[in-house]
């Protein structure tokens, strides 16, 4: 029997997410072993590298996660030495030949499959798709294609992008990366619901009040204005990030664990919800600021940002899922660059216990004392509930603890990034963390309206100082739920 071999092409190689993610995930994988052993790696970029360059530019972001740096550099040694550079256009056929060429004196002997990664803008993934699959597809193995976010701007773009895209490849051999799909604690969210008593009879309109999904950043567009003006963090965050843990939670119990039973389940969650409401939205852009002497930039003294830019950099958003469910319970989501902290959070707020015998211990504030369980993806990956105990001694006064399930505390082993579990879910062809084409068009039906009408009717951004807890106008929107957001812990 033929031995196999995987070659991973990453097109854009000399950019940000290929340098500081995409080749550092592919030397954890092949240090932890998962790299089949006659893997072989290339950059393709315009640029004029040569391998040594390439290997040169790669071995700058390596880490080693483990203590033993002797193995682990000679590890990155043997790494370096499968990594190679191609240098070519991103629409010529020709340079992709070349490339073909390169890739089967590697392969000779062996079944060849091939990953392509594609880091690059997104008006070139049409171009480098087409020639990929057509001069540089692997002659008898498989072939698939990573294609990692934006997916157009709306319906109709990711609609013609997706289109475009299988006039080359059948949807089996496209991969779309979120990665937040693959951080740990994301992961842990079926496994959490479905597999404890306590929680899965407990998820639903009858007992959640309702779920907050937090994320943010404290620090800004720095560098990527360009790219993020014509996005703004709602397409950047929300529609897909933030959708895709919402789908997630929401979720019924798929069939199996397989990837078609999950994504279809998350596909009738995204079309059970309501397209949102400008109503039910608030944005946001961060001003200038200074603080201690320090003085932080305004969105717009970004130079490759327009001065009258209204491209949002935080929103904050109430969705609803009409489904028996979870008919009425908000979701609430806010994602935002340059706040006073960094971090993502699932929050779930439980109800209030019925007929409580232990009300008047709470004061007036009733709230303070409902249960909440906060899955906090990042940073320190914890899982915490929020429940009520009685203070030891004579007297019956209660108190607010925390039941903590804290990673770092309780394992030893670092987690790994998302990129890693991806990368590798792609090479082995599981296809459960990656976006079908039908749940993209679900969530883009739900954003694309609001999109629209934010930018028809040029709604101004609330300004709010960099390194702010953003705009009061989340507040109020929260406040029209009976919602108070949780801190990020
Ligand atoms: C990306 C966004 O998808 O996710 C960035 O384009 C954002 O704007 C990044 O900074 C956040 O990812 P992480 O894994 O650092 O939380």
């Amino acid at each position: 029997q033929t031995e196999t071999t995987v070659s991973i092409t990453v097109v854009g190689a000399s950019g940000d997410l290929a340098k500081k993610k995409i080749f550092p995930a592919l030397f954890a994988l092949f240090y932890e072993g998962f790299l089949s052993e006659h893997f072989t790696i290339f950059g393709y970029a315009r640029s004029k590298l040569t391998d040594e360059e390439l290997r040169e530019m790669i071995s700058r972001t390596l880490t080693c996660r483990i203590d033993n740096r002797e193995n682990c550099e000679a590890k990155m040694d043997q790494f370096l030495q499968r990594c190679f550079f191609h240098s070519g256009q991103y629409g010529s056929e020709a340079d992709f030949m070349e490339l073909d060429k390169k890739l089967r004196e590697k392969e000779v002997g062996r079944l060849p499959n091939r990953l392509f990664y594609l880091s690059i803008p997104p008006n070139i993934f049409i171009d480098v798709v087409r020639c990929a699959s057509q001069s540089a597809s692997s002659p008898s193995g498989w072939t698939r294609i990573i294609v990692e976010k934006p997916f157009g701007r709306d319906s109709e773009s990711s609609g013609e992008l997706t289109r475009c895209l299988k006039q080359y490849l059948t949807e089996d051999q496209i991969f779309r990366i979120d990665h937040y799909l693959g951080k740990e604690l994301v992961e842990n969210l079926s496994v959490l619901r479905f597999s404890n008593l306590v929680f899965e009879p407990l998820w639903s309109r009858q007992y959640i009040r309702n779920v907050q999904l937090i994320f943010s950043e404290d620090f800004g567009t720095e560098g990527r204005g360009g790219y993020f003006d014509s996005y703004g963090i709602i397409r950047d965050i929300m529609q897909n990030h933030l959708l895709q843990i919402l789908a997630l939670f929401a979720m019924e119990t798929p069939v199996s664990l397989d990837a078609e039973d999950i994504r279809n389940e998350k596909v009738k969650v995204l079309r059970s919800m309501r397209p949102l409401q400008l109503d039910d939205v608030v944005v946001g852009q961060y001003k200038g600021h200074t603080k201690g002497g320090r003085t932080y930039p305004a969105y717009t003294d970004d130079p490759t940002v327009p001065k009258n830019s209204l491209t949002p950099t935080f929103a904050a958003a109430a969705l609803f899922i009409d489904n028996a469910r979870w008919d009425g319970v908000p979701f609430l989501m806010k994602a935002g660059k340059a706040l006073h902290n960094k971090g993502a959070e699932i929050r779930v707020q439980f109800r209030h216990v019925p007929g409580n015998l232990y009300k008047r211990s709470f004061g007036t504030d009733l709230e303070k004392s409902t249960n909440e369980l906060v899955i906090r993806v990042q940073p320190d990956e914890a899982i915490y509930l929020k429940i009520n105990n009685k203070i030891p001694g004579l007297g019956m006064r209660l108190d607010r603890s925390t039941l903590n399930l804290l990673y770092s505390s309780k394992y030893t082993k670092e987690i790994p990034d998302a990129y890693e579990r991806l990368l590798l879910d792609a090479i082995e062809g599981e296809r459960r963390l990656f976006i079908r084409s039908d749940e993209l068009d679900a969530a883009w039906a739900l954003f694309t309206p609001l999109l629209k009408e934010l930018e028809q009717k040029k709604i101004a951004p609330e300004l709010y100082p960099y390194g702010s807890r953003g705009p009061v106008g989340a507040h109020y929107l929260a406040a029209k739920y009976n919602v108070r957001w949780g801190d990020l812990s």
